[in-house]
């Protein structure tokens, strides 16, 4: 397949500004096109889906090999591309809104019924074979949107063992920040975020426990949105928790990932908890809140301890004050100096009782989803277990570990040291968070980086995290807006007047070392990865 690595495209944008019209020529590569302005690109039959996912695939080539964002490339992506230019061309109604012809990448813990494989990064649950799609890939397909592929992760979203660094996966192998190829992309949802970042597809999906969207789109400046649990569905994505799992766009602008919100949100049968969270949802979705001036009004708390307390030297508590003066200029209201009760505990995987809580949840959560499968080579955590021991060089088990793994087997459901550790949680989320978010009225808390995760994970809460600086080597860092369940709104609003006030994201300069020497490899010989 041909190699467009600068397409160029002759666009006419059209904006209609305060009822006059002015139309500006602007010269659009694919390479950074937004959602926006591929819809445009398509109505002006300027571009067809055929050309996007063969750019796509031309960089997943080109890139990935030293990269190793994507694990699978979908064989059926030029097909579905072919059907989404078909429906364009006669007019198809949904081929005029969201993400119709536009392709997306999937956590490889999102399940797809299809030519793909769905093994959260282990090669436990190669030849798993899913009942059917996941909620959030239902909304897709409806919508038209070309399903490309399966992200690498931090294998079993960072849940097997502490030892694994983050972004590393047996069958993804080590997924690297396109930035800074020695630092940490964080992770779990580490190859979505790659992908973005490097242009190597539109738009992705990853998944949120604690800090597995916000830390991954921190790092590799692109924007990651960790939605209040339940508002996206959770069915057919391998689980560590129903309490705290959720499903989120990581996207490199506010307005893509916002649009990949709209596409994927809502009642699920087959996942209770969206059906209450559901009320939380705009009529008219998200989008009407993309507002330049969105940071206008907005009460904004700051917690200094410990979230602003940088390394000596770093160029960050600069670039911090900065921004808070940039908030304030925008119309932000500021209250600074804030605290949270029991910061200390509510940070600490242990003390808080999230680990224990998290460890039992996750056995009776996997088990259900092994049990959902129509065929599998593990029916159980126990067999994963096992499977590991025995394949132990090919998973690094005797690096790595799996004692998180033996630490959740060896739980036996929801007992009374589990109902304490929940207590607690709710205890800590109640006396902290929220009380701070009540008393001083607050739209959402402001904290750099991806820290804030755990306080956002235990509740249940939105968070947003919009590109905000690069550290003294170069390596990316956000800015996170956190706020109450179902303040989406809001913190778009905000993320989106903070991001179009700054506009802090540049693409990576990455380029690969090693590409001359695998110009005849297939997609296939390039993902399918051995140490
Ligand atoms: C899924 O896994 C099977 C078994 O290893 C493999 O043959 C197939 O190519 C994989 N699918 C994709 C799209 O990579
Ligand atoms: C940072 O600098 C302060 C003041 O010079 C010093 O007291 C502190 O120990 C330093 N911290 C680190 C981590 O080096
Ligand atoms: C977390 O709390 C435990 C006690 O529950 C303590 O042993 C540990 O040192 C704490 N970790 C940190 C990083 O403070």
């Amino acid at each position: 397949m041909a190699m467009h690595s600068s397409i160029l495209l002759l666009i006419l944008l059209a904006f209609l500004l305060s009822g006059s019209q002015t139309i500006t020529c602007t010269a659009l590569s694919i390479k950074e096109a937004t959602v926006r302005d591929i819809q445009l690109a398509f109505k002006l039959n300027q571009l067809t889906s055929r050309q996007l996912v063969e750019f796509y695939l031309g960089e997943v080539r080109r890139l990935n090999r030293d990269l190793r964002g994507v694990i699978e490339v979908n064989p059926d992506a030029l097909h579905q591309a072919d059907v989404a230019d078909q429906e364009r061309k006669a007019k198809a109604p949904r081929s005029l809104f969201g993400l119709h012809g536009i392709p997306i990448l999937l956590k490889d813990n999102i399940a797809t019924k299809d030519n793909l494989n769905t093994t959260a990064g282990s090669f436990a649950l190669l030849k798993s074979v899913v009942p059917r799609d996941a909620g959030v890939v239902m909304k897709l397909r409806k919508t038209g949107a070309i399903i490309f592929g399966k992200a690498s992760l931090s294998e079993w979203a960072n849940f097997r063992s502490f030892g694994a660094p983050n972004g590393w996966s047996a069958r993804g192998g080590q997924g690297k920040n396109p930035y800074v190829l020695s630092a940490d992309p964080c992770g779990s949802s580490s190859g979505s975020a790659i992908s973005v970042a490097a242009n190597m597809v539109a738009v992705s999906l990853g998944t949120e426990t604690d800090g597995s969207i916000l830390c991954p789109a921190s790092s590799n400046a692109v924007v990651g949105i960790k939605c209040t649990v339940g508002l996206t569905s959770r069915a057919g994505v391998i689980p560590i928790s129903p309490r705290q799992d959720t499903i989120g766009p990581i996207c490199r602008t506010v307005s893509d990932a916002v649009y990949v919100l709209d596409a994927i949100v809502g009642h699920d049968y087959n996942d209770a908890a969206t059906k209450e969270a559901s009320k939380y949802i705009p009529p008219g979705g998200y989008t009407q809140f993309l507002k330049v001036d969105g940071l206008k009004g907005k009460r904004l708390g700051i917690v200094r301890n410990p979230f602003f307390i940088f390394d000596n030297g770093s160029v960050l508590p600069q670039v911090f004050e900065h921004h808070l003066h940039t908030l304030r200029g925008r119309g932000a209201i500021l209250v600074d100096h804030l605290e949270i009760a029991n910061i200390d505990v509510i940070l600490n995987f242990t003390s808080s009782g999230e680990a224990t809580a998290l460890i039992a949840e996750f056995k009776i959560a996997l088990n259900a989803y092994l049990k959902d499968l129509m065929a599998s080579p593990v029916q159980s955590l126990a067999d994963v277990i096992a499977f590991n021991q025995k394949f132990s060089d090919l998973e690094m088990i005797k690096e790595f570990g799996q004692e998180i793994f033996l630490a959740a087997e060896a739980t036996n459901g929801i007992g009374n040291a589990e109902k304490a550790a929940l207590l607690n949680l709710k205890g800590l989320t109640e006396g902290g968070f929220e009380k701070v978010m009540r008393n001083y009225k607050l739209d959402a808390l402001v904290t750099p980086g991806a820290d804030f995760a755990p306080v956002l994970a235990i509740g249940g809460f939105p968070g947003i995290s919009v590109p905000a600086a690069f550290d003294n080597d170069g390596v990316p860092v956000g800015i996170c807006f956190g706020g109450l369940k179902g303040s989406e709104p809001k913190l778009i609003e905000i993320a989106y007047g903070f991001e179009q006030a700054t506009k802090i994201r540049k693409p990576p300069l990455f380029q690969p070392s090693s590409f001359k020497s695998c110009t005849t490899c297939t997609i296939n010989d390039l993902v399918v990865i051995k140490h």
